[in-house]
């Protein structure tokens, strides 16, 4: 796409007007900031969580086209059931946000004497929940949308990976981070068979951002400040921070971009910050 003057404008260019979404993990946090841009601007959504209570929730409060159902999408069957039924009375289907996904519990640098996130301890059964939620579960959801995505010529997919997935990270669980970085490189694979169906693939890698994770952990002062000081721009994200980059990959405006891990971390795989680091130990002293 070559911008014309007309088309370079934001309204033209960020258009999600009428075009149709599905968002996985829409209930809270990052799913739920998604789902909020989409529909703030004509988008029209299928939402899918597990929490069905949640769901119902967001729905009504959105002035927007939502359709929603409760689904889990370690479940094949039941999430591409779910995206049928949207596709058979939208006619097509614009873009997938395969968000859903949970914590792994505790890593093994944060809470002293907490030996459950150590290397020895891994457990399989453990390691399988959390694969089937966030790897299998995004696997699903692409399952779900590309055949129709190839069909059509068009499409934009949007998993979200995590830095973790990037950066060795004490804070969170083996499983957890060998999961994100999976996802990563399932999207890149995606991206590579998918570019001549006209069908881009990206992942939207966050940092640290406040949602109900790890049962919301992360608003927990002593934790926001432990993690705030590893960040360069010295506080954790908002999850209405990813917004932006949302509508970027859904609109047109990203027409270009494929095969790509976009960051929204405050720096944070930039290192820490020396300034940040001077302040924190003054402090500490
Ligand atoms: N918050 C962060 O700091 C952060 C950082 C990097 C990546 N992420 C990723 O962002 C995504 C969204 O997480 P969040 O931070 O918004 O957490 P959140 O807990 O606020 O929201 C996650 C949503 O996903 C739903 N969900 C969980 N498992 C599901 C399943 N099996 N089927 C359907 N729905 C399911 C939950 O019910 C919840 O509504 C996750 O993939 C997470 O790993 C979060």
């Amino acid at each position: 796409m070559i911008a014309s003057p007309s088309t370079a404008h934001a309204s033209q260019l960020f258009n999600v007007m009428g075009r149709t979404y599905v968002v996985t993990g829409a209930a809270s946090g990052l799913g739920l900031a998604i789902a909020e841009v989409l529909a703030a601007n004509g988008g029209r959504l299928l939402l899918l969580d597990r929490d069905e209570k949640g769901l119902k929730d967001l729905a009504s409060r959105l002035q927007a086209s939502v359709a929603s159902q409760a689904v889990d999408v370690a479940d094949a069957d039941a999430l591409r059931q779910a995206v049928d039924a949207f596709i058979s009375e939208t006619g097509r289907i614009d873009g997938l946000f395969a968000n859903a996904g949970i914590s792994g519990g505790a890593g093994f640098g944060t809470d002293a004497g907490m030996t459950s996130g150590q290397l020895e301890s891994q457990d399989g059964n453990h390691w399988r929940g959390i694969l089937d939620i966030n790897l299998l579960g995004v696997l699903n959801s692409l399952q779900a949308v590309v055949p129709t995505m190839k069909r059509q010529h068009s499409g934009s997919i949007v998993v979200t990976a995590s830095i973790t997935g990037i950066q060795a990270e004490p804070f969170v669980s083996y499983s957890y981070a060998a999961a994100k970085a999976a996802v990563i490189q399932l999207m890149r694979q995606s991206a590579l068979e998918l570019s001549p169906y006209g069908v881009r693939v990206n992942a939207i890698a966050p940092g640290f951002i406040k949602t109900g994770i790890a049962g919301g952990r992360l608003h927990d002062a002593q934790v926001d400040g432990a993690l705030s000081r590893k960040i360069p721009m010295g506080r954790l994200g908002a999850a209405n921070e990813v917004q932006g980059i949302a509508l970027l990959l859904a609109s047109d405006a990203g027409s270009y971009i494929t095969g790509s891990t976009l960051t929204v971390d405050g720096g944070a795989l930039l290192g820490p910050s020396p300034f940040i680091h001077t302040q924190y130990t003054d402090t500490a002293r």
